[in-house]
């Protein structure tokens, strides 16, 4: 019935019917615009949101803070939760923290300041997350998948974003310049890995830039 209404009207026209974000969260927004910081979009914030209004979350993992936008999405979305947020970029931990201070309850939210591979790694918290959401580098979530699986809960929810990556994943490889294809390689590993991975059950889901979501079993 949609075939000749494109993709970006039928969002457009979604988003239309919000009604207008959160104070605060719109004044992060806009920062990040201003500032070019790279932040979800609308429609993998509603995703996100209404994931976590759906499932009961205790534990948050997120993989790439930026200014803590999306930090802040999903604290306002669950206030009880504990949300744990990995960033390794000086400048936007000094932003984030900086908005951790006006805006979040401090006893629900851990700045992690360090590589996430190195946090993943040495975590210990095993089977303890409900919910991941992985936002950070591209090239590095099939290196990490391992880890991730380890600290989820059985029934526990990785969603990761921007896995179309702008539509090059859909490109076949030869169209991809040379020094983007180890990237374009490593995230349709991933893709495949999540689709066929014995302790997960995957949707692949057009929205935003690409969202997956996996169940761990
Ligand atoms: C797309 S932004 C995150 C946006 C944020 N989730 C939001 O929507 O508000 C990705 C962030 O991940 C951070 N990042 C990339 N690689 C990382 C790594 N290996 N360890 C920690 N943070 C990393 C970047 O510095 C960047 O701020």
């Amino acid at each position: 019935m949609l075939d000749n209404i494109s993709e970006i009207r039928v969002n457009d026209f979604i988003m239309s019917l919000s009604s207008s974000d959160d104070e605060e969260i719109m004044k992060l927004k806009e920062f990040a615009i201003e500032n070019d910081v790279p932040i979800i979009r609308d429609e993998t914030r509603d995703f996100l949101r209404m994931i976590i209004n759906i499932k009961d979350i205790k534990n948050i993992l997120e993989i790439g803070t930026a200014i803590a936008y999306s930090t802040l999405v999903m604290h306002k979305s669950n206030v009880d939760a504990h949300i744990y947020t990995i960033e390794n970029y000086e400048k936007r931990i000094l932003e984030a923290k900086s908005n951790i201070n006006k805006y979040f309850d401090k006893n629900k939210i851990t700045l992690i300041e360090k590589d996430a591979g190195v946090y993943l790694k040495e975590c210990d918290k095993n089977n303890y997350f409900d919910l991941v959401f992985l936002d950070a580098a591209k090239g590095q979530y099939i290196n990490w998948l391992s880890d991730i699986k380890k600290l989820m809960k059985s029934g526990g929810i990785l969603i990761a974003d921007n896995i179309f990556k702008d539509g090059e994943i859909l490109e076949s490889k030869f169209l991809i310049k040379k020094r983007d294809r180890t990237i374009h390689k490593r995230m349709r590993d991933f893709l495949y890995q999540i689709k066929h991975d014995n302790e997960l059950t995957t949707y692949i889901y057009n929205i935003g830039d690409g969202v997956s979501i996996s169940i761990k079993k």
